[in-house]
């Protein structure tokens, strides 16, 4: 692909200029070819026990003056619908391995003290129930992690029960008796989490013999009953660029015999430059910009070393890799409660989602699920709550840009993406997938990763007619542009068209941008 000369105009910036060179962009549709199908858990959610991400940003109880159905808030639950949740994790993170699931079910929830996350007194008032409540009004699947660290095969197994058998047990009577009568679905279960971490710093070794007995044990009985394989067993992988837990769990799985198995591996894998996180969510500058963007963009390297590995084990691909945690990990914001990891979202924080989101496409046939951290309140969030007051943030835009992508099948692109560069930092100047939706309609994902120049993307579609091309754009002043409860329109989506001329569409995609048009 030639890269042709710079035709683009300088957008209005109020970041200090440094001299760039907009470029034109060809993308090149291979509309006769086919990639993987794109499952629609690659845009699952995690709610943890930590901070506000369940109590007030989920949970306000009944008597609460927020709008809620049951105790839970009313507007974030018609945030989530609208956004076509697939599933939620839940109830951690490092929470679950410390959760004892007896303290939130029945009349009498016992209060505890979540360790993990501030010293924070846990009421258990949200509980098994209230989650399932919770994942039903929003229109989501469960994907429940059990504990492995600090709790028994039994317990885990027992939980299970609880959520899935029926009522002819004393198990399913449980359930009824606290007011569900039927079988809750389980569709995935994350078997520990961080296991070689916060999750009980265990060798790989440790842990799959337990990883074993946990697969095998902690049964679903909806399938014992219906004969249907319908939940899948995430197993705890790789944290970042470590291979020993890819290496021993997919060394156990491909000698495995018929009394246990894994449907997925777990990938954790947060954008955090520098540990403790440290770079502010708010007032920052053009070199943390490129700087978290040009660490995200390794989320590629991290999935093909932990993918190459998998090959060797599991050529055809049966276990998928699950990025059940993902996003950036900022400093906690100023006057927040330490160790509620409370940060601001910004549009590079909606830029930084678009990007994961082309990559995790770019690898659907080996990833084919991920849990951005977290939903609401905590990390990269998509809703922010105070009291009564919502907002939706630049990450949650994204997530509606991509809506056609749920389900979709990737459709191949060529394109030189250009330069962004910032200081010793070299990125992309754009990044670009397509996909055709579930009703056959192509759409194509653009972002432009530069701060400071439109690019014009010419998309070419070879013999493929359209006649049209429109969509939606997100966009704002500035890259640490953020919406705020008192203006909370600083970043939102806005239409955009594309001028079809000749069986090519051309498109002006503004600077620090994200688009996804529908071609037509
Ligand atoms: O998402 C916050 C924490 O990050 C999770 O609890 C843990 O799994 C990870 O280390």
């Amino acid at each position: 692909m030639t890269r042709r000369p710079a035709v683009a105009i300088a957008a209005a910036a109020l970041l200090v200029a440094s001299p760039a060179v907009a470029q034109d962009v060809t993308v090149t549709v291979n509309t006769e070819a086919e990639g993987p199908h794109l499952s629609r858990h690659l845009f699952g959610q995690f709610a943890e026990h930590l901070g506000e991400g369940i109590y007030g940003g989920v949970w306000v109880g009944q008597d609460s003056t927020i709008p809620n159905v049951r105790g839970i808030r009313t507007d974030v639950v018609e945030a989530l619908r609208h956004i076509r949740v697939p599933n939620v994790r839940y109830p951690g993170g490092c929470f679950a391995d410390e959760y004892h699931w007896r303290d939130g079910v029945g009349p009498d929830r016992r209060t505890t003290v979540n360790a993990n996350w501030g010293g924070a007194l846990e009421p258990n008032t949200f509980g098994t129930n209230e989650f399932y409540d919770f994942i039903d009004q929003i229109g989501a699947e469960a994907f429940i992690s059990v504990n492995v660290g600090s709790g028994t095969i039994q317990e885990a197994a027992d939980w299970m029960a609880y959520m899935t058998a029926d009522e002819q047990s004393s198990a399913g009577q449980e359930r009824a008796a606290n007011g569900h009568p039927e079988q809750y679905e389980v569709r995935f279960l994350g078997i520990g989490n961080e296991s070689w971490g916060c999750g009980g710093n265990m060798r790989p070794e440790h842990y799959v013999d337990l990883l074993k007995r946990h697969a095998r044990f902690d049964r679903n009985y909806n399938a014992a009953q219906t004969g249907e394989r319908t939940m899948e067993r995430v197993a705890v992988g790789p944290s970042d660029a470590d291979t020993r837990y890819t290496e021993a769990v997919m060394a156990a799985w491909a000698g495995r015999d018929w009394s246990w198995s894994i449907e997925g591996l777990s990938l954790h894998s947060y954008t955090v430059p520098q540990w403790p996180p440290s770079l502010p969510s708010t007032e920052f500058s053009e070199d943390d910009y490129a700087l978290i963007l040009s660490t995200t963009l390794d989320m590629d390297r991290r999935i093909r070393l932990h993918s190459e590995i998998m090959d060797r084990y599991d050529p055809e691909r049966e276990v998928a890799l699950v990025v059940d945690e993902w996003g950036v990990w900022l400093a906690e914001d100023p006057g927040t409660q330490q160790g509620f990891l409370q940060q601001q979202n910004s549009l590079r924080d909606g830029i930084l989602a678009a990007l994961n989101f082309n990559i995790f496409a770019r690898h659907g046939d080996r990833v084919r699920g991920a849990n951005i951290a977290q939903m609401v309140n905590v990390l990269q969030a998509l809703i922010l709550t105070d009291g009564p007051r919502m907002v939706l943030t630049p990450t949650y835009y994204v997530h509606e840009l991509y809506l056609p992508m749920q389900d979709a099948t990737l459709v191949p692109v060529e394109f030189d993406a250009g330069e962004y560069v910032r200081g010793a930092l070299t990125l992309p100047g754009v990044d670009a997938i397509a996909f055709r939706d579930t009703t056959g309609t192509l759409h194509v994902a653009l972002v432009n990763l530069d701060p400071r120049e439109e690019r014009e993307i010419a998309i070419e579609l070879g013999d493929r007619s359209v006649s049209s091309a429109h969509g939606r754009v997100m966009t704002g002043a500035n890259v640490n542009s953020i919406n705020t409860f008192d203006d909370p329109d600083a970043v939102t989506l806005q239409p955009i068209s594309g001028r079809v001329s000749g069986g090519q569409v051309t498109v002006q995609l503004p600077a620090k941008s994200v688009a996804v048009l529908a071609l037509q």
